[in-house]
């Protein structure tokens, strides 16, 4: 992708601009982002989807003013004829390759930081409420028009006598209709309320961005389980405990035995660098792939639109595993991270490692092969 290059996506701004001016700063409202932009799914398939035990879905309704929701699969929904409420599906990129192909023209952000492409139904007068994400988001509209209300509101408070997080002193600062093909990008912690004007679609690409505590809590938990076991397996002694008067005081020596494992594990060469590439790769929960087919040694290859792949200075990490690699294989791994593909000149000139790793990918369905276009 040509970075510099201006973007009707990005309202004329080239990728860089938009990086400088509006991500994580401030909001960007684009008329026509995506002009003729179809729903990657019709109505019925939307029901079919939410209904399915390997979708993450949800129903979200507010009949007569009162909020409910209902966690997927959803087996049954409200009339369509009804106005009110509204269907969610996450995760949309993992089930239909056109929800995966809109992902595609956000990839000048890195990889790492992006979540999933939600997609939502809504009847006339639908919507979540008005609220935070923790995300950046680009919300689009594929079908029907919806209203945003948006404000920055620091003193926001939440109620608490709904299943929701909604904000119950809400003050939007503006207000925008879109049409379909219209987007807008809100930067986290920007308050919004999207109302269905009429029956509409709108995707949402969504940036995570990783709270502190969390990324710490994953990251240590696979350092451990990465520790040398020689050394994990070691049991606590203390031959030298005499009697105590204080027994409900904490032994120095454990404190000194607990900060010793934590900091070994992150001492460890490149131990950090392995358990954040793992994590970052790693497939969420219902993620499954088509497993069993045949590598093909002359042709190009593609990452599967579930497949998550990264690298660093060191390593190539692929769904939530990672492996060493140097000179040219390094190369060509980070250009199909970066590009997904691989064309066959290039899988000609990985090492026989390498190439040994790729036939695995392919026969686990992380990578397909592909029949060379043009
Ligand atoms: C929606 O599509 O209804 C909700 C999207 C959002 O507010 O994050
Ligand atoms: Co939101």
């Amino acid at each position: 992708m040509n970075i510099q290059a201006p973007l009707p996506l990005l309202a004329g701004l080239s990728p860089t601009q938009f990086m400088r001016r509006h991500w994580q700063k401030k909001p960007l409202l684009v008329r026509q982002a995506l002009p003729g932009i179809k729903s990657p799914l019709s109505r019925s398939e939307f029901a079919r989807l939410a209904a399915s035990e390997d979708v993450e879905s949800r129903l979200v309704s507010a009949f007569e003013n009162r909020w409910a929701l209902y966690p997927g699969p959803v087996a049954k929904l409200p009339p369509f004829s009804k106005p009110g409420w509204t269907l969610l599906i996450q995760g949309l990129e993992q089930h239909l390759p056109a929800a995966a192909e809109l992902l595609d023209q956000f990839r000048f952000v890195p990889e790492a930081r992006l979540d999933d492409l939600m997609i939502s139904y809504a009847t006339d007068g639908g919507g979540v409420g008005p609220h935070f994400d923790s995300y950046d988001v680009f919300l689009i509209q594929v079908q029907g028009q919806r209203r945003w209300r948006i404000g920055r509101q620091p003193d926001a408070q939440m109620r608490d006598d709904v299943p929701l997080k909604i904000i119950k002193n809400f003050e939007p600062e503006q207000e925008f209709v879109l049409d379909a093909g219209d987007m807008l990008y809100l930067p986290p912690g920007w308050a919004h309320d999207g109302v269905a004007v009429g029956e509409c679609m709108t995707c949402s690409v969504g940036f995570r961005t990783p709270w502190r505590a969390e990324l710490a809590k994953d990251l240590l938990s696979r350092l451990m389980d990465d520790e040398d076991q020689a050394y994990a397996n070691r049991m606590y002694a203390d031959p030298k405990q005499e009697a105590t008067e204080t027994p409900g005081l904490v032994p120095d020596q454990l404190l000194a035995f607990a900060r010793d494992a934590a900091e070994r594990a992150l001492r460890e060469p490149r131990a950090l660098e392995r358990a954040l590439g793992e994590a970052l790769t790693e497939p969420k929960p219902r993620v499954w792939f088509e497993a069993g087919a045949e590598y093909q040694p002359d042709q190009a290859v593609r990452l599967d639109r579930r497949s998550r792949m990264m690298y660093d200075k060191a390593h190539v990490f692929i769904n939530g595993e990672s492996f060493r690699a140097g000179g040219r294989d390094a190369t060509l791994m980070r250009a199909l991270a970066d590009s997904k593909v691989l064309t066959r000149k290039q899988v000609g000139q990985l090492s026989e490692g390498a190439r040994e790793l790729l036939a695995q990918w392919v026969e686990d369905g992380w990578v397909q092969n592909e029949a060379e276009q043009g």
